[in-house]
């Protein structure tokens, strides 16, 4: 299998190994609109922090167990202006960066930079899924290729599903060598290939049994296939409408579905609708009791007119409705993430976005869960400030419901988290205990290495380490 290096690989091939379980503490819960201090337990966390060390917390009692990993991290575009860093300059990573890497790091291209975080998390998240879970990761030109084959060499390259393809904005935008990329992609894999999306369910709307047909509703599709008259002989020839005796010819480059003699049983069964007008060509009746199967397979191309996914200008829209300002740049919409997840999560499942943002991805599992009333849980991940002030912002305002005079009100979708902040290691630096972090968390912690398993907490819920 082809593998790629870049300088400073070697310093993180197994960096995830040295990193410390710090214990994650709790700041407060959020449940039924209010703010209070102790644990809600829902098991929806959002956790302030650098999402390796907090990905490490999370191994203790999570490792294996959650079903779908949503993560957007930064496309490595170059641009620093935005309200975080799209490039591996943010100081927090520099730093890390430097202390890791060591001297070499000053000699990174920006592609090193971004394999050398991505590495390690990667390792972790691979870690943290569920053998019959899947990934979402969504990037761009930038880093796309890079990224596949960094997942081939983590998540395996058999169990990669896709790059599903989604369009991100409508007009095409100028640019200096004039073209305007339209898309990104969503690079997709399975923990392993025993696992299978949803797919999504046919709609039969336009179904109906005007002729009271004893087979049930039917709608009428196409009586032709894309092959010429050269590839199917058999297939091209007159057909002729037995009660009216007009003749109708196929043409030459989509000849008839059927031979001559499959088509006349056909017609005998009353499968075949002839033109009632002079325009049209027959048709076949195809019926809802017959189709093989009652869902279609997610298309790998993702737009508004496949799914009605929305466009970035969507993930926008909703951020202005709930903040009443543009406090996030290009948060992916709703629809997107909402799409993604129904394809994994059954109603009681687990989503990880270790690169929150804005926190759609919360957004878009209490939106799931208001619909069909299920119980899917989130724990997100972010490093900047805004942790609290976004992140957790719009998940509480999403619970309690917004919208202002002039923007229409968002219901409140019900639900609760808790809020974390990366609290002290349980080791110190010579490899002691640290007697700081309490007993309850090092008798989870030590029970984990030792069985690999979780130890539920005797008391009170607490569900880190
Ligand atoms: C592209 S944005 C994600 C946007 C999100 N999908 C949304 O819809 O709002 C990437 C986010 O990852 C965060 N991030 C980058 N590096 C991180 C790290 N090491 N740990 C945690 N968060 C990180 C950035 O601060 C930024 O908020």
């Amino acid at each position: 299998m082809p593998t790629l290096h870049w300088i400073g690989k070697e310093k993180v091939i197994n960096h995830h190994l040295d990193v410390p379980y710090r214990v994650l503490d709790h700041q407060y819960g959020f449940e039924n609109g209010v703010k209070k201090s102790e644990a809600t337990n829902s098991g929806n966390k959002i956790i302030h922090g650098d999402n390796l060390e907090a990905l490490k917390s999370l191994l203790p009692e999570y490792e294996g167990k959650i079903k779908c990993i949503y993560i957007d991290p930064p496309y490595n575009t170059g641009n620093e202006n935005w309200v975080y860093n799209d490039n591996v300059n943010d100081p927090k990573i520099k730093k890390w960066l430097g202390s890791i890497v060591g001297k070499e790091a000053e000699d990174l291209t920006r592609h090193d930079k971004w394999l050398c975080m991505m590495y390690p998390r990667l390792k972790l998240l691979h870690k943290l899924l569920a053998d019959d879970g899947a990934i979402f990761i969504s990037i761009d030109d930038n880093e796309q290729a890079s990224l596949k084959l960094l997942m081939d060499e983590i998540f395996g390259c058999n169990n990669v599903i896709s790059s599903l393809v989604w369009r991100r904005r409508a007009s095409s935008q100028m640019s200096q060598n004039n073209i305007s990329v339209d898309h990104e992609y969503i690079v997709t894999y399975f923990k392993s290939l025993n696992s299978k999306f949803r797919g999504i369910k046919k709609d039969y709307k336009n179904y109906s049994n005007p002729d009271k047909d004893s087979r049930g509703e039917w709608t009428l599709g196409d009586l032709t296939v894309g092959m010429t008259k050269d590839q199917r002989p058999n297939q091209y020839f007159d057909l002729v409408d037995p009660d009216t005796g007009r003749i109708f010819k196929p043409s030459q480059r989509r000849v008839w579905t059927f031979s001559p003699e499959t088509m006349e049983v056909k017609i005998l069964e009353k499968r075949v609708v002839f033109p009632k007008s002079n325009t049209g060509q027959p048709m076949m009746k195809r019926f809802i009791s017959e189709l093989k199967s009652d869902i279609n397979p997610l298309s790998s191309w993702i737009n508004s007119e496949s799914y009605s996914v929305g466009l970035n200008s969507e993930g926008t829209k909703i951020i202005q409705h709930i903040f009443q300002d543009k406090v996030f740049d290009y948060p992916k919409p709703n629809s997107l993430i909402e799409l993604l997840l129904s394809q994994v999560l059954e109603s009681n499942d687990l989503v990880l976005d270790s690169f929150a943002g804005s926190g759609t991805t919360a957004h878009a599992v209490l939106n799931l869960n208001k619909q069909d009333g299920g119980n899917r849980k989130f724990i997100l991940i972010e490093m900047e400030e805004y942790a609290q002030t976004i992140t957790a912002e719009r998940v509480k305002r999403v619970i309690n419901g917004y919208g202002s005079a002039g923007s229409p009100q968002a219901e409140g979708t019900r639900g609760s988290f808790d809020y974390y902040e990366l609290g002290p290691a349980l080791f110190n630096d010579d490899n002691e205990i640290n007697e700081l972090v309490g007993v309850e968390k090092l008798r989870q912690y030590i029970y984990y290495t030792e069985t690999k398993s979780t130890l539920s907490s005797s008391k009170g819920g607490i569900y880190i380490l």
